[in-house]
């Protein structure tokens, strides 16, 4: 009685055990699989610059270049633009090279555009958007306009994409109605 008792504490605990450890294994794979994704998320796309867009947008480019956006880099002062606390908002980011992207460009609204600016996936919106491509909302501008800027007063994204000091000319009047 007391040997098989004995037995039964022992597969009870061996069971016990095996299940703890495959549940911390399984646990530590999820954690190693989301740091991953995590990665591959944030080294997924490229900034690519201006310049780029402009070959195939260029309506939308030759208007934003006079909107206060393209020109946010010289709002800063020459020591401001040395300033990490001021460099974030006024510029978009640093292309593959490490070469800051100065100025709220396409792709600080539109998303990094290495993977959807060929022909074959800006042509289809899905795919675009599938490879990177952002159609952007007020949660978009609110990266910048927000109560981090030293300049801040309020940000209303009904009226902001109507701003035409801001915003590009729009193809098919996107802004109305909005
Ligand atoms: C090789 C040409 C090409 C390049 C380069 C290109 N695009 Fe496009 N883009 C297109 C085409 C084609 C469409 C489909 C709609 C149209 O015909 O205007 C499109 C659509 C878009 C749309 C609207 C999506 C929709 O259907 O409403 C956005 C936004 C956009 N592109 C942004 C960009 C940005 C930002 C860049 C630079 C990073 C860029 N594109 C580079 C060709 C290009
Ligand atoms: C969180 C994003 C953000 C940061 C950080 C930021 N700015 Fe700005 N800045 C903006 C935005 C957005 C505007 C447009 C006005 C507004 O809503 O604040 C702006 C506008 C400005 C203007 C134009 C103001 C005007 O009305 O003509 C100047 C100058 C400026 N910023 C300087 C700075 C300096 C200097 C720093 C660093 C100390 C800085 N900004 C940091 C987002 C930012
Ligand atoms: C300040 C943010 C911002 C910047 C910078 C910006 N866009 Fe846009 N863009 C928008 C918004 C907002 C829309 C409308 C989105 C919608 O309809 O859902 C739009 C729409 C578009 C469209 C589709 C409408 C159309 O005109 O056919 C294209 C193409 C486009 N942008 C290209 C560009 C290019 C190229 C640049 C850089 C030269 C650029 N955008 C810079 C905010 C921006
Ligand atoms: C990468 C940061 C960034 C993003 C994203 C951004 N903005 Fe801005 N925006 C700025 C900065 C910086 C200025 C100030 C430029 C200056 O005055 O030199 C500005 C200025 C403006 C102004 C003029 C403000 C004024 O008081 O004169 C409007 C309107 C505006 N943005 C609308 C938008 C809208 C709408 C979006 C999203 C579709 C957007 N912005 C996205 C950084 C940003």
């Amino acid at each position: 009685m007391l040997r098989k008792l004995t037995l039964i504490a022992t597969i009870a605990l061996v069971a016990t055990a095996f299940l703890l450890s495959t549940a911390m294994a399984q646990e530590a794979t999820k954690e190693a699989k989301q740091d991953t994704v995590k990665k591959v998320e944030a080294a997924k796309y490229d900034y690519v610059g201006h310049k780029k867009c402009k070959i195939c947008h260029k309506t939308e480019h030759d208007s934003w270049m006079e909107t206060v956006h393209a020109k946010a880099w010289d709002a800063l002062k020459p020591e401001e633009q040395k300033k990490a606390e001021c460099i974030g908002c006024h510029s978009t980011g640093k292309d593959k090279d490490g070469e800051l992207l100065t100025g709220v460009q396409c792709e600080a609204c539109h998303g990094p555009g290495s993977a959807y600016k060929s022909q074959k996936i800006m042509k289809d919106k899905e795919l675009a958007i599938a490879n990177g491509l952002i159609m952007p909302t007020a949660e978009t501008c609110e990266g910048c306009h927000n109560k981090k800027s030293p300049t801040f007063k309020g940000f209303k994204f009904e009226e902001a994409v109507k701003n035409m000091k801001a915003m590009h000319v729009m193809k098919e009047a996107k802004t109305e109605g909005k």
